[in-house]
This record gives C-alpha cells, structure tokens and sequence, in this order.
C-alpha cells in the first residue's frame, strides 16, 4: 500500500516508489489500454513500446523525477502533441479509467493517490479537443 505523504523535500516520484514502480505503473496502464479501452488503443501505434517510454519519460519530470523527456524531446506542448487524435469525452475518460485501474493495481492510495487523481484529470481534460 502507497498512502505516504509528500512534499518539497519527498517529491510525487519518490512517494510512488522512484524510478522502478513508475515504470510497473506506466506497464499497467498501457497493459490496461491494451485489454479494454480499444477506442483510445486504436489511436497508438501497434508497437506502443515507444509510448511506454514516452510516458514514463514524462511522468519522471512530471512528478519531480530526472525531466527524461525534456532532456530528449524538449518543451512536452502536450495539448499540441495530442492534436492529431480525436481526444473526445470517451477518450479522456478511457484514458482516466486506465490510469485509475493501474493506479488501484499499484496500491496508491491516500493523499499521494488523490494529488494524482486530481493532477491526471486536469491534463486528461486539457487534452481534449472534440
Ligand atoms: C485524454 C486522453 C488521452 C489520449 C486519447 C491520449 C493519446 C495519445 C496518443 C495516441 C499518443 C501518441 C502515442 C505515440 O505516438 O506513440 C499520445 C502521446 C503522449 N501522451 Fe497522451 N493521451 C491522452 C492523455 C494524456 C495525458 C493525460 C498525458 C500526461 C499526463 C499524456 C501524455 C502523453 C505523452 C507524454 C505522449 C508522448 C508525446 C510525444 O512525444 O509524441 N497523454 N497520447
């Protein structure tokens, strides 16, 4: 169970567990994507091990981990990356649902899980465009 707090001196990152339980939780989201929410899996490449790195790359910098992502790729412009999916109210709530199931399944729990259920649906809605 994942119920400890965080703060300026324990970041998102180090409460969910660093580097190892961010990439067994990015595993089961896309493992999740992939058995129930096919009209959000349709949108990503058959061979989503590149968005599997992608995520975890930014969740890292994301969290208040090593900023993989950017270091890579630069500025996210996430909005203007998801631009050529049709991200509509199903998909935000896919996305979300996944996200919740992985989460359930790592046992975040607590104050950590409601800063990141909060943080997730604020991005998830920003990403809509449909
Ligand atoms: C709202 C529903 C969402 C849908 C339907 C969606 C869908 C997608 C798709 C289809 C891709 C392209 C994957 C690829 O090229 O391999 C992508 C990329 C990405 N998504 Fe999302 N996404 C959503 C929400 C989010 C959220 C909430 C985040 C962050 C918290 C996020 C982070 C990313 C990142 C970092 C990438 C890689 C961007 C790049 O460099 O190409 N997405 N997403």
């Amino acid at each position: 169970m994942l119920s400890v707090g965080f703060d300026a001196e324990r970041t998102p990152y180090d409460a969910l567990g660093g580097e190892e339980a961010l990439r067994a939780l990015v595993e089961t989201f896309y493992d999740r994507m992939n058995e129930a929410a096919p009209h959000i899996r349709s949108m990503h490449p058959a061979d989503d091990s590149t968005s599997r790195e992608k995520l975890f790359e930014f969740l890292s910098g994301w969290l208040g981990g090593a900023a993989l992502y950017e270091e890579k790729y630069g500025h996210p412009r996430l909005r203007g990356r998801h631009a050529p999916f049709a991200v509509d109210q199903r998909a935000v709530e896919d996305w979300l649902g996944c996200m919740a199931y992985a989460l359930d399944e790592r046992g975040v729990e607590g104050e950590l899980r409601a800063f990141l259920d909060g943080r997730f649906a604020h991005v998830a809605n920003f990403m809509r465009n449909c």
